[in-house]
């Protein structure tokens, strides 16, 4: 007998629906218990355990343009490969969405990557944009948090601003199982300076620009 095709559903389509319906609406949402908490737990194990062996100095701008100024950024980094079971869900979620916010808002979204991030204490991310208009296929940027008993004090708070505005439109607590998503040519963004150990998953849903002269590279 053929066993049948399990499909992972971590996401409601209620929760899709409200997803898109904010995206549509204001360009961002925040939400709150965003995975099953059994995913949000492997993947903080997993980000903890990985931080001291396979995290690398986070670069800015891509491939051979990587340079690493640690004037803008000081976190460390590791891509997701999909190859442990967490890693593997999370990707599944993700491509979930991807779907699913296709199918609402045609977005197009072609591919996802995403990779985990670790903020010792004194580290930052400088205010920046994750796109620029044109210039850049990534459309929807994603950060889903991993910290356990974050307290203000804590600092590393991700603050979201509309357009060239001073004062923040958003300050986002780096709440464990929490999510914010958002257009990433629209809002500049920072990550204030963390007085603890700080992790995330930081992702973004891109558009193909592959064309026969160009083979765009990922990552
Ligand atoms: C990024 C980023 C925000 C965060 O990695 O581009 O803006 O809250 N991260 O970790
Ligand atoms: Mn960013």
């Amino acid at each position: 007998m053929k066993t049948p095709v399990t499909e992972n559903i971590c996401l409601s389509e209620l929760l899709i629906d409200e997803i898109a319906d904010a995206l549509q609406q204001h360009g961002y949402i925040q939400l709150t218990e965003f995975l099953p908490a059994w995913l949000a737990t492997q993947l903080q194990q997993e980000a903890e355990r990985l931080s001291s062996i396979s995290f690398k100095p986070a670069g800015i701008g891509r491939q051979n343009n990587l340079q690493l100024d640690t004037q803008i950024r000081t976190d460390t980094t590791l891509w997701l490969d999909g190859e442990s079971l967490q890693q593997h869900a999370y990707l599944q979620c993700m491509e979930q969405l991807r779907v699913g916010l296709n199918r609402r808002l045609f977005m197009g979204l072609f591919d996802f990557e995403c990779h985990f991030s670790h903020y010792a204490e004194g580290d930052f991310y400088r205010r920046h944009l994750d796109a620029f208009k044109g210039r850049s296929n990534r459309i929807l940027s994603t950060v889903f948090y991993l910290n356990i008993n974050w307290h203000k004090n804590d600092g590393g708070e991700l603050l979201l601003y509309a357009d060239d505005q001073q004062s923040p439109l958003l300050v986002v607590p780096p709440l464990f199982n929490s999510c914010i998503i958002f257009l990433s040519d629209v809002f500049p963004h920072e990550v204030l300076t963390s007085h603890g150990e700080r992790y995330s998953i930081a992702g973004w849903y891109r558009l193909n620009n592959n064309s026969q002269v160009h083979l765009d590279p990922s990552q």
